[in-house]
């Protein structure tokens, strides 16, 4: 994997926020959301029909996005000017991401890098890794919201590589449960003190 030319990606150094998670809550969690070493190996099947299309998979995304003020704004200035060269930057690790969501293991370094993301959706690190004045924090309720858009619009690119149907609805499975995981995790900063 050759990530080093992703700039402001820090998975696994020693600048990545610390997950406050223990081992044991995680498998807590993941139990909660049904997902097992079955949704681990579709997930790394997923990872290899997707790989080649991470760019298209990209395209949908940033068009939704796009295609709604409400969440443009959240890569704008406060005044609402678009700040391109941030869309572009976030759009980077979004790739990444995809396929560390289906390839890495869901191990400390993982779970370190999930808290990580949370905090760039808040107030304590939005903007700080593209070096942006943007909008200080992204709403919890369209973190939540959003898990409905990233798991619909994967399906038919998770069917693209001649899996039968059986499989694609494994990966899908996967794929789904994965996000919960991971908005789960990233929900943490959001939450109130002993909240989470
Ligand atoms: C950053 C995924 C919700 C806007 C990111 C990154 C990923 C990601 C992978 C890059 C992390 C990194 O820096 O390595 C997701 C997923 C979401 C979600 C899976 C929900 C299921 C949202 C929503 C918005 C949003 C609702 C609003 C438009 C942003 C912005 C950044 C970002 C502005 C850059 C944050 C920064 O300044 O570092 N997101 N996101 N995200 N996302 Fe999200």
């Amino acid at each position: 994997m050759t990530t080093a030319a992703i700039p402001g990606y820090t998975y696994g150094t020693e600048t990545v926020a610390k997950s406050p998670i223990s081992m044991e809550d995680f498998e807590l969690i993941k139990k909660t959301v049904l997902f097992t070493e079955e949704d681990e190996k579709y997930l790394h099947l997923a990872g290899e029909v997707l790989q080649d299309r991470v760019e298209d998979v990209l395209d949908v995304w940033y068009s939704f996005v796009g295609s709604h003020p409400h969440l443009i704004r959240y890569f704008s200035t406060p005044d609402g000017k678009l700040i391109e060269e941030y869309l572009m930057a976030v759009r980077k690790r979004f790739g990444q991401w995809i396929l560390d969501t289906c390839q890495r293991p869901y191990d400390r370094d993982w779970l370190n890098y999930q808290q990580e993301i949370g905090l760039r959706h808040t107030q304590e690190k939005k903007g700080q890794t593209d070096h942006v004045q943007s909008v200080p924090h992204i709403g919890l309720r369209y973190m939540i919201a959003f898990i409905y858009p990233i798991t619909a619009t994967i399906k038919p690119f998770l069917a693209k590589k001649g899996n039968s149907s059986e499989e694609v609805e494994k990966m899908y499975q996967a794929w789904f449960k994965s996000i919960v995981l991971q908005v789960t995790l990233w929900s943490y900063p959001y939450a109130k003190q002993g909240y989470f």
